[in-house]
């Protein structure tokens, strides 16, 4: 059921719909030469290329319409200005506030937020700075030359992500790790060759309960003590960032070591704030500051600018058109920028856990589509790996390709023929080959008659399969951070038009329960009866071989 019920706007979708189903992107390219300059929108280093798209003028302005009878430009002013838009938990939104530049005030319960966030920034940096000028010494008088990130979602994904696509402007003799799994491999293998000496570890949890992280904490604290048995020692060795300060400090951490963070900061949009303590330490303040200023100028640009040239809107919809029209399930982020290999992983929370939602804003259930399936991987070895379903496969997958025009080490034998790959990619996705085409260019080779009937059918790709390129100069501080945020606005923008909290995530509750409730029940010696019989036989299974 692909149908939003009640307005006339998707109903004038679904009839424009019928109508252009069946019409093939080649045709539209042969029509309309100037489709590129259409279809195509540039802000700033970045250009949005969605003419491989399935769509006319009369479906961006459809969707327009739609956005506006779901009253976006209200709910966008409403994010900004710090309103109560994550009803369920009763917070604002405000991640936009921690990269403003503007100093404008905030209000959260009447009190402006702009200074709190600056103070939080300067103390992340100064401490930043101290690890990174060796300044900060370990309690042995080392410099540190490892810093472990424990976390997990959004105190995790994000500072890994982002130091990871920045990687070249890290320092060469400060590694930068992050434990998120409370799978023990996780941290044994990460703390291998450290030394306690000189080794920090920032403890990023905004509840500071999450039991995964809590684990992987204690076990770090151990494994400092059991080298360092001087509890004093671990002041030197240990800083927090969280909302739950007294937990952090009932851990060991000491007040002027832990950072803040606070409600109106979903853990996903936490990058920006004190949960990026390891993005600032490994690339350094000015280049943090750049990536806050990449996202402001995407923010200014999400509330200013008109719809038809507005990237996060225009991205949105295109989503949405096939999300709920053509029935996709799935969506495909390609990144061609081997730094960039966490993005996908990165964006699959953002994305899923904010619009994986079945009720909507009124506690109803929904009957249309909302969130897709998000999946994706860096873009040559996907080639070799998946594409296959994405040109032959029966589904249709959205996908957005993104790659910089510039490498950062300007290698350019490498550089063109990946760029060739992203050009050639979505010109195959979008045009296919058909079955005469295949039959010339089976002419020309040495195949018998009975050969080319066989083959044939095989080598035709339908094409018509809808593409999104993003071209960037390169891949700066200030253009992940524009990019992360043209991402942040787009899933806000389908929340809206889905009528759902996309800042909420009680999805991820259920199974963090019964799971403290199995917790005990394995630490006991009971045979376990009161759950199904599956969940009852493989935790008995489980119990009986660990003995
Ligand atoms: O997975 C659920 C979740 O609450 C995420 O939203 C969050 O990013 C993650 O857990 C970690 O939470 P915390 O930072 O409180 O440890």
């Amino acid at each position: 059921m692909t149908l939003h019920p009640s307005t006339d706007d998707w109903n004038k979708l679904q009839q424009h719909y019928e109508a252009i189903k069946n019409v093939h992107m080649r045709q539209e390219f042969a029509q309309d030469p100037k489709r590129f300059e259409r279809f195509s929108i540039r802000f700033n280093d970045i250009l949005f290329d969605y003419s491989k798209n399935r769509i006319n003028q009369e479906t961006i302005d459809l969707l327009i319409e739609l956005a506006k009878s779901c009253e976006l430009p209200e709910m966008i002013e409403k994010m900004f200005s710090g309103e109560k838009i994550n009803q369920t938990e009763n917070r604002a939104v405000l991640h936009t506030a921690l990269r403003s530049r503007s100093r404008k005030p905030v209000y959260v319960d009447g009190v402006n937020i702009i200074p709190d966030i600056e103070f939080e920034l300067s103390r992340v940096k100064r401490l930043a700075k101290m690890v990174r000028s060796r300044e900060w010494l370990g309690a042995t008088g080392q410099p540190i030359t490892d810093v472990v990130n424990i976390g997990i979602g959004g105190s995790h994904l994000g500072p890994l992500m982002v130091t990871e696509a920045l990687r070249p402007y890290g320092l060469h003799d400060l590694n930068v790790h992050f434990v998120a799994n409370i799978d023990e491999n996780h941290i044994i293998d990460t703390l291998e060759n450290l030394k306690p000496e000189t080794t920090l570890f920032i403890i990023s949890s905004k509840s500071f309960t999450t039991q995964d992280t809590m684990v992987n904490a204690e076990s770090a604290r151990q494994w400092f003590l059991g080298r360092q048995p001087d509890e004093r020692h671990l002041a030197r060795h240990f800083v927090a960032v969280t909302s739950n300060a007294e937990a952090a400090q009932e851990f060991g951490i000491e007040r002027q070591n832990i950072f803040k963070m606070w409600d109106w900061v979903g853990g996903r949009y936490s990058l920006w704030s004190a949960i990026g303590l390891s993005i600032v330490i490994s690339i350094g303040p000015e280049n943090f500051d750049q990536l806050l200023a990449g996202a402001n100028e995407v923010d200014q640009h999400f509330k200013e600018a008109p719809f038809e040239h507005n990237i996060p809107v225009i991205m949105a919809l295109i989503g949405i058109w096939y999300n709920n029209f053509f029935g996709a399930q799935t969506t495909a982020v390609l990144p061609y920028a081997q730094h960039m290999h966490r993005f996908p992983a990165y964006l699959q929370q953002a994305d899923m856990e904010s619009n994986g939602k079945f009720v909507d804003n009124q506690g109803k259930q929904i009957h249309y589509s909302t969130g897709p399936i998000l999946f994706g991987e860096i873009g040559i070895p996907s080639q070799h790996a998946f594409y296959q379903l994405l040109h032959q496969g029966t589904k249709m997958v959205p996908v957005d390709i993104l790659a910089p025009i510039f490498n950062f080490n300007g290698v350019s034998k490498h550089h063109n023929a990946l760029m060739a790959n992203v050009f050639a990619q979505t010109e195959a996705l979008m045009k296919g080959r058909t079955e005469q085409e295949v039959s010339e260019e089976m002419a020309g080779q040495n195949y018998s008659e009975s050969e080319v009937e066989n083959i044939r059918p095989h080598k035709v790709f339908p094409g018509n399969r809808p593409s999104n390129t993003f071209l960037f100069e390169t891949l700066d501080p200030k253009t992940l951070g524009a990019l992360i945020a043209l991402y942040e606005h787009k899933i806000f923008v389908q929340g809206v038009i889905w009528n759902i909290n996309s800042f909420d995530q009680w999805g991820v509750e259920l199974g963090k329960h019964l799971a403290a409730t199995i917790l005990n029940e394995i630490n006991s010696a009971k045979v376990i009866l009161g759950h199904d019989s599956s969940t009852d036989g493989l935790i008995n299974y489980y119990k009986s071989r660990k003995g």
